[in-house]
């Protein structure tokens, strides 16, 4: 039984089916903006509960939301505690960051944050960074703060692929989630990105958005398309999302909680995808911290966050990957 060793989240039986949508894409002739691309997103919609527009990483997803917000010359909050494209996206999209602290429990943007903020600046938008897994433990209370202040609520679900809240899924509860499929995230294609609203203008303006603004050249974007053998391994690895989280969670449960009284504690009703296992203890062996560096010391921007400086010293993850071979 191993899943303390690296491994990307696949299951290996699922190669032979992306070699045949590879092959079918070979004949087809048709390697960008076609059927996988639109199948991929649909599955993803089915497990989302949103429409979804593949793109070539979150970056993608993120770039095309903070131009339709037009958040250029304006203010957006973000966690001190996440990963710089967080952070950055708002930078190479004109917007000047503000940092957020976070919640020791869940280690995401606090509520407390989102109302000092916003009683200090004008903000545009908040970036709610779901860090490790879980969904943030105050979003509702920030989905709601945001919605009666008109301050636009972008979800970073870079990481919280199979995480769920009393069925709801990450990215529906503000005005747009970007998800990442980068190699190292629970459900990965490699490289990839979706973006998932429930604003048909958005979802509209980003599918011209990843392509130059293609044709009415109304969007000023750019490349961000996902190719179709990208895609049609997307769909693949979609529908071995909710095996991959169903797998992960019976594997704590079984081996690492009981080990683990000082793990993070979801709440009622949280189901997290697990892309980390958190502890608030050294352990032996770790895979380190999600982030050992904030945001906010990296862009060498003052601020005392004294919660996410907690964090950044007082959590470390325990190793658990997808390993289908390895049994349970
Ligand atoms: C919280 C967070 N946001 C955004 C990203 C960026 O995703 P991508 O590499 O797909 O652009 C990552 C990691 O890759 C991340 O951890």
């Amino acid at each position: 039984m191993d899943f303390s060793s690296f491994r990307i989240g696949f299951d290996p039986s699922d190669t032979k089916r992306v070699h045949a949508y590879w092959d079918e894409i070979f004949a087809s002739q048709k390697w960008a903006e076609g059927k996988f691309t639109q199948q991929f997103e649909e599955r993803w919609e089915a497990w989302n509960g949103t429409p979804g527009v593949a793109m070539s990483s979150w970056a993608g997803a993120a770039m095309a939301c903070l131009e339709y917000f037009h958040i250029r010359g304006r203010k957006v909050l973000c966690p001190t505690n996440t990963f710089m494209a967080t952070p950055l996206s708002v930078v190479k999209a004109g917007g000047e960051v503000i940092f957020g602290d976070c919640n020791r429990e869940d280690l995401c943007l606090s509520y407390d944050a989102v109302v000092s903020a916003a009683a200090q600046h004008d903000l545009a938008a908040v970036w709610l960074v779901h860090i490790g897994g879980h969904i943030a433990f105050d979003t509702l209370k920030i989905a709601e703060f945001c919605r009666a202040k008109g301050i636009v609520l972008l979800e970073d679900c870079a990481h919280a692929h199979g995480a769920s809240w009393n069925g709801r899924k990450p990215g529906t509860f503000g005005d747009a989630g970007a998800y990442s499929f980068y190699a190292t995230k629970s459900v990965s294609t490699g490289e990839g990105g979706m973006l998932v609203s429930q604003r048909p203008d958005l979802i509209a303006f980003a599918k011209k958005y990843r392509n130059y603004g293609k044709f009415e050249h109304e969007v000023d974007g750019l490349n961000y398309r996902m190719s179709e053998f990208t895609a049609a391994l997307g769909l693949v690895q979609a529908e071995r999302l909710e095996t991959i989280t169903a797998w992960k969670n019976e594997i704590a449960e079984k081996h690492l909680n009981p080990k683990h009284p000082k793990r993070l504690r979801m709440p009622d009703g949280m189901v997290s995808g697990l892309y980390k296992y958190i502890v608030f203890e050294p352990i032996e062996k770790s895979t380190g911290k999600v982030y050992d560096k904030l945001c906010h010391a990296i862009m060498k921007r003052p601020g005392t966050f004294p919660h996410a400086e907690w964090i950044s010293q007082h959590h470390w993850c325990v190793p658990l990957y997808y390993n289908p071979e390895g049994g349970r």
